[in-house]
This record gives structure tokens, C-alpha cells and sequence, in this order.
């Protein structure tokens, strides 16, 4: 879908009515989560699935992440293992996927899991999520609201930049709050961690009172963790740097003089994860090399260091 014109539509009740309509009737439309904006359409349908993949270029072999408004629905879609039960009932609304076991007769569209027996879901916390999952009343398939490969977006400002002319309408409701994507949880039969995300491994592990298998790389890409180059700014990037060297714009953390901008002053993780992709933005928009500073390795903090060092990695 190129060259439509995107409408930006306003968070209230009748812009979520028309993003439902859009999506009834096989269109795209990008809507705010906690975690960041996702390029949602009808998961039961083929034709507005095969959609996003072109308008992110994204490669087919990526699964999506369908959203749902009940843990009813989810239910329905994709069969629960007792500590999958117990993750959404601690977590759910909130930044947690569950790959599940897909029920045959759930209608979704093959494409969305790319032919996987296997389904990603979520219910996410944003209130306008919730509304617009609930006056469209099915599943919703959404990646992020990005290119493929750019980085991921926390305001309706970075969707348009990447996807104007390419969809039919995005849902405008301010900055995402948790700022990383969901965390994603596989259960193989292990309970297994496939992306480090918005809700820290260790509270993942303190509900299910067993650490979590950490999947190792394989052939068959099935978390964007597998794509080693992804979330990529225009410009090169330099990780855990002290300090800046010539032409650098410095991303601090932590109390930093030279910092251009800064994750957390004050060190906090949190801060730092719903700063992440806003300040990659703006610095990608300088078009100058990059350094970034340390960021402890726990809590937030391993998603924060997982997507800078992909935002770092080799270009294809
Ligand atoms: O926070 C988020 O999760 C955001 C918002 C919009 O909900 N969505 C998001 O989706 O990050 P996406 O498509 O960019 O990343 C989803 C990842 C995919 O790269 C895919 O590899 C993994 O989830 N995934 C989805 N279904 C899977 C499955 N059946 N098995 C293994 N991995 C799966
Ligand atoms: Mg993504």
C-alpha cells in the first residue's frame, strides 16, 4: 500500500471508531501501546496481514505479534500452559508476549505466525489500545510501527516519518510510556526467554520461582534477536564509550558532562528505557557518529544494552 494518503487521527472515542472501521475493512493503522507504536490490521485477514509486511519491507520470515482486548480471547486463539496462565495473570495488561501452541480453528491468517504452529500474543496496557482492541473486536497482528530495521517508534512523529504514504491512518496518543518492546516468553517446554523487553527478567523468573532457558541463536530467525543488525540508526555507533571522540554526539547515562542527550541522569533504568528510541531518533536525525555509555546489564537495562548493540552491529 503506497501512496495513500495517512491520516493522523486524534485519540479520542471517534478516532478510535474510525481506526476500528479501518481495520474492518482490511486497511492499516498504526495505534499507541505502553511498549511502542504498532502497525496493527485484522489478523484473520490475508490480504491486510500481507499488507504490513510491505509497508515495513519487512522480510516474511518474521513473525507478528497478535494483540488482543481479554484474556478470553486469548484463550481462544492459543492454548495455555499452567505457567503461561500464571505470567498473564501477574502480568497481562502489560509488556509481556506469549508464544503459544496456535488453536487450528482460531481463523487467524497463516501469515501472521509465518506458517508456525506457534503464536505470539499479547494484551497490552495502553488505554487506547484497549479501546481500539475492543471496538474492533478480534485480533489485531502488530509489529512495530517502523521500516524494517530502523528503529522502533515511541511517538506518532517517528511512525509518520517512516510509514507516511504507506498506511492508512495512525492513532495519535503522545510518547510511550515503557519505551523497549515487550519481553517475549516461549514455552519449549520450558518456559524460555526469546526477547528481553519492557518487563525485566527478573520479575519474570520471581513469578514463575524458576530462571527462564535463554534461547540460543539458531537458523531459523523466530525473535528479532536473531537479526543481527536491526533498530539501526543512518549513523555509526560506538557502545560503551567514556568519552566522546571528535565529531561524536554522546548518549549518556548516569552524570555525564559531555553528554549530547542523556538516557537517565540519575541512573534510573526505567527512564533510560522510555528515552531509548526518542533519543536514537533524534540523534539518527543529526547524521553523526554516536557514542553511547555504559548501561549496567540487569533489570531494563539488558533489553536497553540487547537493542543498542543490534542498533550497533554491521550493517547488511
Ligand atoms: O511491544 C511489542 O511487542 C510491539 C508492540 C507493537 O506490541 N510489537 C513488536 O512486534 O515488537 P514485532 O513484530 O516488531 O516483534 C515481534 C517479534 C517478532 O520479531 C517475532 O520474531 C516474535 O516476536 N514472534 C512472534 N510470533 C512468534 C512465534 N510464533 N514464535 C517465535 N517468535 C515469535
Ligand atoms: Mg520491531
Amino acid at each position: 500500500m503506497t501512496d495513500v494518503s495517512t491520516r493522523i487521527l486524534d485519540a479520542q472515542q471517534a478516532g478510535i471508531n474510525h481506526a476500528a472501521e479501518i481495520l474492518r475493512g482490511g486497511g492499516l493503522v498504526a495505534f499507541p501501546t505502553e511498549t511502542v507504536y504498532g502497525l496493527g490490521a485484522d489478523a484473520r485477514d490475508g490480504r491486510a496481514v500481507a499488507q504490513i509486511y510491505e509497508a515495513k519491507g519487512r522480510p516474511a520470515f518474521n513473525p507478528l505479534i497478535i494483540h488482543v482486548a481479554t484474556l478470553e480471547m486469548a484463550q481462544e486463539i492459543a492454548v495455555f500452559n499452567d505457567a503461561a496462565q500464571r505470567l498473564a495473570d501477574a502480568f497481562w495488561p502489560g509488556p509481556l508476549t506469549l508464544v503459544l501452541p496456535l488453536r487450528p480453528n482460531a481463523g487467524l491468517s497463516a501469515l501472521v505466525s509465518a506458517g508456525l504452529p506457534t503464536v505470539g500474543i499479547r494484551l497490552p496496557e495502553h488505554p487506547v489500545a484497549q479501546r481500539l482492541l475492543a471496538a474492533f473486536g478480534g485480533p489485531v497482528a502488530a509489529p512495530s510501527a517502523n521500516r524494517s530495521g530502523k528503529i522502533s517508534p515511541t511517538t506518532a512523529a517517528h511512525v509518520a516519518a517512516g510509514l507516511s504514504g504507506r498506511i492508512d491512518a495512525i492513532l495519535d496518543a503522545g510518547a510511550c510510556s515503557v519505551g523497549l518492546e515487550s519481553s517475549i516468553i516461549g514455552f519449549d517446554p520450558v518456559p524460555t526467554l526469546l526477547r528481553t523487553g519492557g518487563l525485566p527478567v527478573e520479575a519474570i523468573e520471581a513469578c514463575l520461582g524458576t530462571p527462564l532457558a535463554s534461547h540460543t541463536a539458531s537458523e531459523t530467525p523466530n525473535a528479532p534477536g536473531q537479526l543481527t543488525s536491526h533498530y539501526a540508526p543512518t549513523a555509526a555507533l560506538r557502545l560503551n564509550a567514556q568519552t566522546k571522540r571528535a565529531g561524536e554526539l554522546k548518549l549518556g547515562f548516569g552524570p555525564d558532562s559531555e553528554a549530547d542527550l542523556n538516557l537517565s541522569r540519575s541512573g534510573d533504568l526505567i527512564e533510560a528505557a522510555a528515552n531509548l528510541f526518542q533519543y536514537l531518533h533524534e540523534l539518527d536525525a543529526q547524521n553523526t557518529p554516536i557514542a553511547v555509555a555504559s548501561i549496567p546489564a540487569k533489570g531494563l537495562g539488558l533489553a536497553i544494552n540487547d537493542r543498542l548493540s543490534r542498533a550497533a552491529a554491521p550493517r547488511p
